[in-house]
């Protein structure tokens, strides 16, 4: 049976469908087995930033009405042997699926693959709620600003009531000078804070959005501190150790950008 990660969000667009691709591509290139499912019903994005948005004929939602075989859905992305992409409806609502059949199809994925990553839609809605059927490690991606880290807070809650396995979390999107200079607030903290084990801290860089601009993954960004924070993250998931960069807020720097107002 393969790992099975739900990368899911409170508040939205704080990279979860990039690192969920990402992730996919690095397991991929392992050599392990991967498919990525595209759990954004409506809002379909993964076959984009697989560049595999001309081989989707069928999605998940044609395998569980039947109207097509998981093999047939299966997209094989071209140039990364062993990945695959479960593409998202378009035409279909949340509330056309049902958390049990998509629970029976992702453990049927995780039954053929070594991992199986769902790229959950934000927040705690009846999208998420689908994608929990099954018995998938909640992996929460939030960025290091308060709106981002009280939804964080508020999706972690909902999951521990449900019984979930524990959340982990990642935070993306993080600017090392920032934390240095006590702007942003560093990603170790909050993960205390929010009692959450740190799994991932992703730097903010401009070459993470020009790769989606080519359709690319954030594998293929070209910036290596992005490349090797996926790494570490994919690492830590399976229990592997491998170290987080250490962002140490400075108190001299903190005196002289006292206030945060010159970020
Ligand atoms: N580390 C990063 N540095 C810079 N830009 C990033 C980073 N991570 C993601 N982005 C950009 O942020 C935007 C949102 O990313 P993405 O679509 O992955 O978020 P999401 O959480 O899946 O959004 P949604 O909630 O709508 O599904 C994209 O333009 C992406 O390129
Ligand atoms: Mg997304």
């Amino acid at each position: 049976m393969g790992k099975i990660f739900a990368i899911m969000s409170g508040k939205g667009g704080v990279g979860k469908s990039t690192l969920a691709a990402g992730l996919a591509e690095y397991y991929a290139r392992l050599g392990k087995t991967a498919v990525l499912l595209d759990g954004d019903t409506g809002l379909r994005c993964a076959d984009l930033m697989l560049n595999a948005q001309d081989q989707v004929l069928y999605d998940l939602g044609d395998v569980v009405k039947g109207a097509c075989s998981l093999d047939q859905a299966l997209v094989r992305v071209n140039g990364i042997g062993g990945l695959c992409l479960l593409a998202a409806p378009q035409l279909m609502k949340p509330s056309d699926l049902k958390a049990k059949e998509m629970g029976r199809l992702i453990t049927r994925l995780a039954e053929e693959k070594d991992v199986v990553i769902l790229d959950a839609p934000a927040g705690i809605g009846r999208g998420l709620k689908n994608l929990l059927g099954a018995a998938a490690e909640p992996v929460i991606v939030a960025t290091a600003d308060d709106v981002s880290v009280r939804d964080a807070e508020k999706l972690g809650a909902m999951l521990k009531e449900k019984e979930e396995p524990r959340p982990v979390i990642v935070f993306n999107r993080v600017e090392p000078a920032l934390v240095r200079r006590g702007v942003m607030a560093s990603p170790k903290a909050l993960a205390l804070a929010l009692d959450m084990p740190l799994m991932g801290i992703v730097p903010e860089s401009k070459a993470v959005y020009r790769a989606l601009l080519r359709h690319q993954t954030v594998l293929n960004c070209g910036d290596e501190q992005v490349i090797s924070a996926i790494a570490v993250l994919a690492k830590r998931l399976l229990g592997q150790e491998a170290a987080l960069p250490e962002y140490i807020p400075s108190p001299i720097l903190r005196f002289f950008y006292r206030g945060g107002d010159r970020p």
